[in-house]
């Protein structure tokens, strides 16, 4: 058996211990009186583990001084109290075993120095033994965990939604196709459209652009529910916050409206934090170091602060008043951009806001129509340095106003017959959000391309992955 390099550095076996770990090299360093240093990882946490290597090893000529990085070894020896700064413990290596050495280190494409992140992306087979990936990864997984837990400890319960759907949520038509028919022969209709009944399905199927329609199905009957699961958008933009894959947290709950549900944003928005900054304390350290200064301090300033809240219609006013040239110019009615986002957030508000009200046409068909006829009820949380990582709403529970929404947006009923039903039969109030959680893992890690922040980015021009 064997312990993890964070057992060891964390104090969980004790000075004087007989211990084997097993990694990877991470560096290598000789010193004249016939003593190797090596710097040995295996991901469980930031910091590498020393083992002092004393040349009266039988294989130390021969194997210990020509490991290099990215070698696997397996190293029995003392644990000791480490006289170097930085670590509290090392160990006094009395057997070192090589399981897999690196064929020509010198063209081993993560050797031992800085690689720039874009040259990172083309091996994503090989990039996470890297600092910096490896931290990102033991991020989102504290993220992902910490996240589960803030629902169950709500009350939450968590809702598998299909991957596979008939429906174009959003309503953006950004959805990637799924079908097993010929491409090269495709059926086709007497009028000459493809034939999508003889399809694996029966009729067109597609990648979920969300899962919200069918987690409010158990909304309006567990009350509180969520989904956390991939999300595909076939959407050109190739930009550092966009993937064609991307993970989405998405809470339902019955009998809330707007205010309470950005307010259960805030509070999970925070939970998340807390539990990164409590946890991965090495690799925050790490990010403000080497990434993004402020990393860990902005963490804690969102954490302590209330989030500002504002009505799209004086969000737009602010932007006005601002007197600055902005890109794409502002009026009532636009979407707002990225640029117009990081303005609110970071120069006027400095701190989270959530911009609500939003004009209808350009949200989706579900959301609530405010008494005014022409905002619905729709939320956004923006953070200061990415922009948008939530977009949410009350949604339209009134049958009435929805069937007006799909007849005004020219979506046909019947296919939302199953959807309508939940207003059919015991109706309520209901809200949620989509938090796009690989714009979470980027917004804490500082990373600036959402690319690097899950394994294997789905953009558009892919590599082989
Ligand atoms: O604002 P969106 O499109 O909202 C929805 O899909 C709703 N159905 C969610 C709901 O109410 N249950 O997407 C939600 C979030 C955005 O705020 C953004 O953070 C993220 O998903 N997102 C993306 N992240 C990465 N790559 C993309 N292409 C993204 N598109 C949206
Ligand atoms: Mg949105």
């Amino acid at each position: 058996t064997h312990t993890s390099v964070a057992d060891l550095l964390t104090g969980k076996r004790q000075s004087g211990e007989q211990v084997t770990v097993k990694g990877w090299i991470r560096t290598r360093r000789d010193s004249k009186a016939g003593i190797s240093f090596l710097a040995i990882h295996d991901g469980s946490c930031f910091h590498p583990i020393q083992a002092v290597v004393p040349n009266s090893l039988d294989n130390y000529q021969d194997e210990v001084t020509r490991l290099t990085t990215g070698c696997s070894v397996t190293v029995s020896g003392t644990l000791v109290e480490s006289l170097g700064e930085g670590q509290a413990f090392e160990i006094q290596a009395e057997q070192v075993d090589v399981l897999g050495w690196v064929e020509n280190p010198d063209s081993y494409p993560m050797a031992a120095k800085r690689h720039s992140i874009e040259y990172l992306r083309e091996y994503s087979h090989l990039r996470a033994r890297t600092n910096v990936i490896g931290a990102v990864t033991r991020i989102r997984n504290c993220l992902s965990q910490a996240m589960h837990r803030f629902f169950h400890e709500q009350g939450y319960y968590w809702i598998s939604t299909p991957i596979i759907t008939a429906n174009d949520c959003e309503g953006a038509g950004e959805m990637f196709r799924v079908s097993t028919l010929d491409l090269a022969n495709l059926p086709r209709t007497e009028q000459g459209d493809v034939d999508f009944s003889e399809d694996f399905f029966g009729k067109e199927a597609f990648l979920t652009v969300s899962g919200q329609l069918n987690v409010e199905t158990y909304a309006c009957a567990l009350s509180k529910v969520y989904t956390f699961g991939p999300t595909f958008r076939a959407e050109k933009s190739n930009t550092s916050r966009h993937l064609a894959e991307f993970w989405m947290v998405e809470p339902e709950i019955a009998f809330a409206d707007l205010d309470e549900t950005a307010a259960f944003a805030e509070k999970m928005l925070k939970y998340v934090f807390n539990a990164v900054l409590s946890e991965r304390r090495d690799d925050m350290e790490f990010f403000a170091q080497r990434i993004q200064k402020d990393a860990i301090t902005r963490l804690e300033n969102f954490i302590n602060k209330d989030f500002a809240q504002v009505d799209y219609t004086d969000a737009i006013n602010i932007l006005i008043q601002s007197g600055r040239q902005f890109e794409y110019p502002v009026e009532w009615g636009i979407d707002m951009s990225s640029e117009h986002e990081r303005y609110l957030a970071e120069e006027h508000f400095k701190s989270p806001v959530v911009v609500k009200n939003y004009p209808k046409d350009i949200k989706a068909f579900y959301m609530r129509m405010n008494d005014d006829g022409k905002t619905v009820a729709a939320m956004d949380v923006l953070a200061p340095g990415i922009g948008e990582i939530i977009g949410g709403s009350q949604r339209e529970e009134r049958l009435d106003r929805l069937d007006a929404r799909l007849s005004e947006m020219n979506l046909n009923p019947e296919d939302y017959s199953w959807y309508r039903d939940l207003r059919r039969y015991g109706t309520v109030p209901h809200s949620g959000f989509g938090l796009g959680f690989d714009r979470l893992v980027t917004y804490v890690t500082g990373m600036q391309n959402i690319r690097d922040v899950i394994p294997f980015p789905r953009a558009p021009r892919l590599a082989d992955y």
